[in-house]
């Protein structure tokens, strides 16, 4: 065995991944990157630059490689200790694509077709609905049954992804016998669907134009500016209630996954104060949050060098991990070896 492989192999395995299709925002990093790092120890685990996902959705070629590069450093001040997790971009392992083409022939057009992000995508870039849009839960089903997976932590609008990648491992399993883990979605009690600040019916999203999005390297005063501006309602009592409070519920979410406080801790902190200091205070718990992720991303994207290192090592890895399962599969599908 290769001495790049670490002795946490017993260990149980976790993958991840974001789309490298706009810059991580706080819904990325409450929702999913807070919980990679606070499981990293206990478990083996692989995060990925998901690249190859990021193109269903046209990307400027200059972008997408700063942003790659932008990502991993942002994914080592998040807390991620290159040491102990492997960090890798997608593309840089082939057994992705390989593995999504033969899942595919397991995954039905039906089930693609239920896939409310799909449905959702395919709405909002009506003059690009390209097959890769449509195919895109079974290159997440790759990227996950590559490593035998047992827990993939996401925000709660993955799940149906996961759930998904469950049914296609059984179906294949069901035929083959037991080639792949069965993935348990980890999705955070708090924090696991940040609303937009300017229209909290929709979620927090890197890819749209609104105003409401605040991203993990974004500026104290900019941040503080975005919450300021925070879309609330025509009340003013800071209390939970998404249906008719969806903004100021946000808020208090936002607040709640940066502080550890419960909901009536907030309720009774803001009792009687109004909208502007609840706005305030929430902005800069925020700011205090991003502030040293911030510091440490900038510090880090100077040096390329390591970042290559990083992303090197973490490739070898995870191709040496995915090569296995790809060889198990083939195999079993009655595919002649090399
Ligand atoms: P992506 O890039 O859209 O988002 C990355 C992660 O952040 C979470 N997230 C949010 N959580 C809470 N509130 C929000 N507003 C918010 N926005 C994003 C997402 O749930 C996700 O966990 N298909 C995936 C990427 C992927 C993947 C995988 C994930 C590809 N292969 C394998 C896990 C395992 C995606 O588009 O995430």
């Amino acid at each position: 065995m290769p001495d790049t492989i670490s002795p946490a192999e017993e260990k149980q395995t976790i993958f991840s991944g974001v789309k490298p299709s706009g810059d991580l925002t706080l819904g990325s990093y409450l929702g999913a990157l807070r919980n990679w790092v606070d499981l990293s120890e206990q478990y083996d685990c692989l995060y990925c630059i998901v690249d190859l996902h990021a193109i269903t959705v046209r990307q400027p070629p200059a972008e997408i490689r700063s942003r790659c590069l932008s990502q991993l450093a942002q994914y080592i001040a998040c807390g991620l200790d290159p040491v102990k997790n492997t960090l890798f971009i997608q593309s840089h392992v082939p057994a992705h694509a390989e593995l999504s083409w033969v899942l595919s022939c397991y995954t039905m057009y039906g089930e693609l077709s239920r896939m409310t992000q799909f449905k959702d995508k395919a709405t909002k870039n009506a003059e690009n609905i390209n097959a890769g849009l449509f195919t895109y839960p079974t290159l997440m089903a790759a990227d996950i049954l590559l490593y035998q997976t047992n827990l993939v932590p996401v925000g709660e609008d993955q799940k149906q992804h996961v759930e998904l990648t469950r049914d296609i491992a059984n179906r294949f399993n069901g035929i083959y016998g037991d080639v792949f883990t069965m993935p348990e979605p980890f999705i955070p009690e708090v924090g696991a669907r940040i609303m937009s600040l300017t229209e909290p019916r929709q979620k927090m999203s890197k890819s749209d134009t609104d105003t409401g999005c605040v991203y993990l390297l974004d500026r104290p005063e900019d941040i503080l500016r975005a919450f300021k501006r925070a879309v609330t309602d025509s009340d003013s009592a800071v209390r939970f209630d998404l249906q008719e409070k969806p903004g100021v519920s946000n808020l208090m979410g936002i607040y709640a996954a940066a502080t550890g406080k419960s909901y009536a801790d907030i309720e009774a902190e803001f009792a009687g104060q109004g909208y502007g200091a609840f706005k305030s205070t929430v902005g800069e718990a925020v700011v205090e949050l991003l502030r040293p992720i911030r510091e440490e991303a900038e510090r880090l994207l100077k040096d390329k060098a390591y970042l290559t290192q990083i992303y090197t090592e973490g490739a070898n890895r995870a191709t040496f991990l995915a090569n296995k399962t790809l060889r198990k599969v083939y195999k079993k599908i009655g595919f002649v070896a090399k």
